[in-house]
């Protein structure tokens, strides 16, 4: 399993693009690796179409997709033209898919599904979602069973919040979108304040009459 801080592995894969080395490929951009059960299965079109749609608002932002599924390339590419068509994309297929055939990279990255097995009884990819930094370590995960498809509206606003988070001493509260109001870091003293958040700070009475809950408009 890779923690959230580590250096994301440097693996090789074949993809729907040629070999890639994760590294090399990222270079200086931010990455989201994804992962699905299987190609012709219906959730994971929706999530490839959705994913697809997305990629210029995931680009405005520096950053790069890579999917993965366990089926080889040929499988990919067949299920490419179904993905688009449901998602009335046209021209090349944005983003690269990654074949795992013999699942090695699922099980390095902690992919798998112990509940879910294809027809030959081998255990299928979850839905896992990596984010890296440019540094290429790990900056969030998730995993999601098979059954569950994700929102990758919601993978835009956290790249907003991992993205300002990384620059600035604030943190982004529950269900912040970008603009909205962030909270000052517990780290930050209150004698620092006025010069690190110019915007001002306000800061929420709690009955505890502890000053801790600290807001500040977006920096
Ligand atoms: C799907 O993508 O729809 C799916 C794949 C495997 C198990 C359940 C659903």
């Amino acid at each position: 399993m890779v923690n959230l801080g580590d250096v994301f592995p440097n693996f090789k894969a074949n993809t729907t693009v040629g070999e890639i080395q994760f590294h090399d490929w990222l270079g200086d951009s931010w990455g989201i690796l994804f992962s699905h059960p299987a190609d012709y299965t219906p959730v994971c079109t929706t999530e490839l179409g959705r994913a697809a749609q997305l990629v210029p608002d995931f680009s405005k932002r520096g950053v790069k997709m890579l999917a993965l599924s366990c089926n080889d390339l040929n499988s990919h590419q067949g299920w490419i033209k179904d993905i688009q068509a449901y998602s009335e994309l046209n021209g090349s297929f944005p983003y690269p898919i990654i074949s795992d055939e013999n699942r090695d990279l699922a099980v390095q990255l902690g992919m798998i599904d112990p509940m879910e097995k294809d027809k030959d009884g081998l255990p299928l990819t979850c839905r896992a979602v990596f984010i890296i930094g440019p540094d290429k370590k790990l900056k969030l995960s998730m995993l999601y069973p098979a059954t569950t498809g994700r929102n990758f509206d919601e993978l835009l606003r956290v790249v907003d919040s991992l993205q300002l988070t990384a620059e600035k001493r604030v943190a982004t509260p529950a269900d912040w979108k970008a603009g909205g109001e962030c909270m000052v870091l517990p780290s930050v003293k209150q004698e620092d304040i006025s010069e690190l958040f110019p915007k001002g700070v306000r800061t929420h009475p709690l009955p505890s009459k502890k000053n801790y809950l600290r807001f500040t408009p977006q920096p």
